[in-house]
């Protein structure tokens, strides 16, 4: 298997979440600023919510994608309030026709002094956890 990390951050929360998952899989975690040339298995991507809705630049992203060079997304995150993204990123994908796999990664992420310094090492270990149990499964 193949694969790419790309995040979307605005206070470094998912980048901490992207890096620790990309070392797990032998890959480089970027910023949705680099498009995803190469083929890929699976791209990692992480997002969060910003006034109930991932960002436009997101949205942009995963317009961008060729489905012929991404086989899935998993879905990684830390929204403060909400639990997860998927349905959002999934809206997106399957405008362009990139599936979504089920499983995804979220943890809390500091917002407004709510989760004081989160994510933080054990959110961090979980996501490396996550990203390294993920490959085993499917190599
Ligand atoms: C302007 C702004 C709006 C946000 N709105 C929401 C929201 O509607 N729901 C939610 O669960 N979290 C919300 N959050 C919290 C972020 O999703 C959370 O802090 C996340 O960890 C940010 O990740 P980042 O540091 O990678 O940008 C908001 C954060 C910001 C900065």
């Amino acid at each position: 298997m193949t694969y790419a990390v790309r995040y979307y951050t605005r206070t470094g929360n998912t980048k901490k979440l992207a890096e620790a998952m990309a070392a797990e899989l032998g890959v480089e975690a970027l910023p949705i600023s680099q498009p995803v040339t190469e083929g890929v298995d699976v791209l990692f991507l992480g997002n969060s919510y910003y006034a109930f809705n991932i960002d436009k630049e997101v949205k942009q992203f995963i317009a961008g994608l060729d489905k012929s060079k991404v086989g899935k997304i998993v879905n990684f995150g830390s929204a403060a309030m909400l639990n997860s993204t998927y349905k959002k990123v999934k809206a997106e994908a399957d405008k362009v026709g990139v599936a979504m796999d089920p499983t995804e990664f979220h943890c809390k992420g500091e917002f407004k002094g709510i989760h004081k310094g989160r994510p933080n090492a054990d959110d961090v270990k979980a996501a490396a956890t996550f990203a390294r149990e993920y490959k085993n499964k499917n190599e």
